[in-house]
């Protein structure tokens, strides 16, 4: 063959790798099966064709795999730097920057991976909801994710105080003290996360301890028993247009190559993508940790700002116990509602499914900003009803009138459009995950000295 009519050099490898027929016995076919083996155990041996295209899962699984093997590999190699203890922490985090070599870079991929990841788990979490990824077989998999879920969130948190530096030290006094706002509980519970009374030394330890040794490996064994239990059941939900009834047996294709492949490219230029942003963007540190002054404005890790933004419109028993409480109970329970039917497959369910919940999040996000600054500026329960213990003036009342218009709204949807109990589902969850983000956004972006509202960009 002439040199013009050979494919491109990046098709030939990839050829080479993936399409090149084996000679049957052959050494190459050996090495084949060994590696099929491999990813086997973990992945379905063939995946239905529709289930191929790009958006459909958008590769937000694999690409939270991706990150939690980045986050192993250069958190190993910031273990060889980093020295656990209130003297030499932040002197560590120093010279792994301005002296180690490519130790700032390392640095790096493992503060955007891991902030990344809370992003794209969150992410994956709302493809598997809307396309229905919950029902049947793939309940208890819905479990172990929001598990795994958990696990990213603390593990980024433990991961958040070793710096020892003041944003660090102060962003975990601020979460660690709303634990003490548990009833009965609040004091064990506070002393227990910061194994002492105040955050120093021992909480320091207990930290890294959960961080690099207890949470990873506990993570690594959820992944596995969520890739193999997306096995069993022979990969993700199939597709269907909404006109179109599911298929009873869909077309399939060989996992290797056809979806190998494609998670393997994705794979790449997500890693490719943080190494660029880890050279570009330093992770920030701050000045040493100093326990006697608190930043203003102080808080907590970005991904908790949602709930902090709670705390400011309702008694800490709501803010950072009950509300947040019911939102986890609430996400482990979707699997397990009465549904009129499982339908698994479309995004959305429906044409109508796909409207109610736009709908649901676009009333939702107009609320929250309003409940956001009319309480700011307004409302006022605990001095209008000074009668009332705070747990009601400033708890059970605002979140009464919250749900209510929730409920209101969803009954509207119901009544206005014959939405079913799927869709009405759906829209519920539509509108709290976006006032959850509408908080979140809040508390990050609008939120400055003493935690009062500002604009973020001077005008
Ligand atoms: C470290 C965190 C996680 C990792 C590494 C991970 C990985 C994966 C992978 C690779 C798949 C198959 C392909 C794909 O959907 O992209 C998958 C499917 C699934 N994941 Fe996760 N996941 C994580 C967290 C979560 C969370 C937070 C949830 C939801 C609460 C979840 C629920 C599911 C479900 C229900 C499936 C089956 C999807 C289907 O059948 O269409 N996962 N996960």
């Amino acid at each position: 063959m002439s040199d013009e009519k050979r494919p491109a050099l990046p098709t030939r490898v990839w050829r080479s790798i993936f399409r090149t027929p084996l000679t049957p016995g052959s050494e190459r076919e050996r090495k084949r099966v060994v590696l099929d083996h491999l990813v086997l155990h973990l992945r379905p041996v063939r995946v239905p064709n529709r289930t191929l295209p790009f958006t459909h899962t958008f590769g937000l699984g694999g690409m939270s795999a991706v990150l939690v093997l980045l986050l192993i590999l250069s958190g190993v190699l910031l273990m060889f730097v980093y020295e656990p203890s209130p003297e030499r922490a932040y002197g560590s985090i120093l010279r792994l920057r301005d002296e180690v070599r490519f130790g700032g870079f390392v640095r790096g991929i493992h503060h955007w991976s891991a902030n990344l990841l809370v992003i794209v788990v969150f992410l994956h979490l709302l493809r598997t909801f809307f396309t229905g990824a919950f029902h049947g077989a793939r309940q208890f998999n819905w479990v172990i994710g929001v598990l795994l879920l958990l696990g990213v969130v603390a593990s980024n948190f433990t991961g958040y105080l070793l710096p020892w530096d003041q944003l660090s030290y102060w962003a975990i006094t601020i979460v660690t003290g709303m634990l003490g706002y548990v009833p009965l509980a609040g004091e064990w519970l506070q002393s227990t996360a910061r194994a002492g009374t105040e955050i120093g030394a021992s909480t320091l330890i207990l930290f890294y301890t959960l961080h690099t040794t207890v949470l990873p490996v506990l993570l690594v064994a959820f992944m596995a028993f969520h890739f193999w239990r997306v096995r069993k059941v022979r990969g993700v939900v199939v597709p269907y247009a909404y006109d179109e009834a599911p298929e009873e047996k869909p077309a399939t294709t060989l996992f290797v190559p056809d979806l190998l492949a494609r998670e393997f490219s994705v794979s790449l230029i997500l890693t490719a993508a943080v190494l660029v942003t880890a050279l570009l963007f330093a992770a920030g540190l701050g000045a040493p940790a100093n326990p006697g002054m608190s930043p203003n404005p102080a808080k907590a890790p970005w991904y908790f700002l949602g709930v902090q933004e709670l705390l400011l419109h309702f008694h800490p028993l709501f803010a950072v116990v009950l509300v947040p409480l019911a939102g986890i109970v609430g996400l482990l329970a979707i699997p397990y509602l009465k549904y009129d039917a499982e339908i698994s497959g479309p995004w959305f369910l429906t044409l109508r499914g796909r409207d109610t919940a736009r709908t649901a999040a676009l009333v939702a996000f107009g609320a929250t900003l309003v409940w956001v600054l009319v309480d700011e500026f307004v409302l006022d329960f605990g001095r209008w009803l000074p009668w009332l213990p705070g747990q009601v003036s400033e708890g059970l009342i605002p979140v009464t009138i919250g749900f209510g218009l929730l409920a209101g709204l969803l009954a509207w949807l119901k009544r206005s459009t014959g939405a079913t109990k799927n869709e009405i589902v759906q829209a519920a969850f539509a509108a709290i995950t976006t006032a959850f983000l509408v908080l979140t956004a809040t508390g990050i972006w609008f939120r400055g000295q003493g935690m009062a509202l500002t604009w973020p960009w001077r005008v």
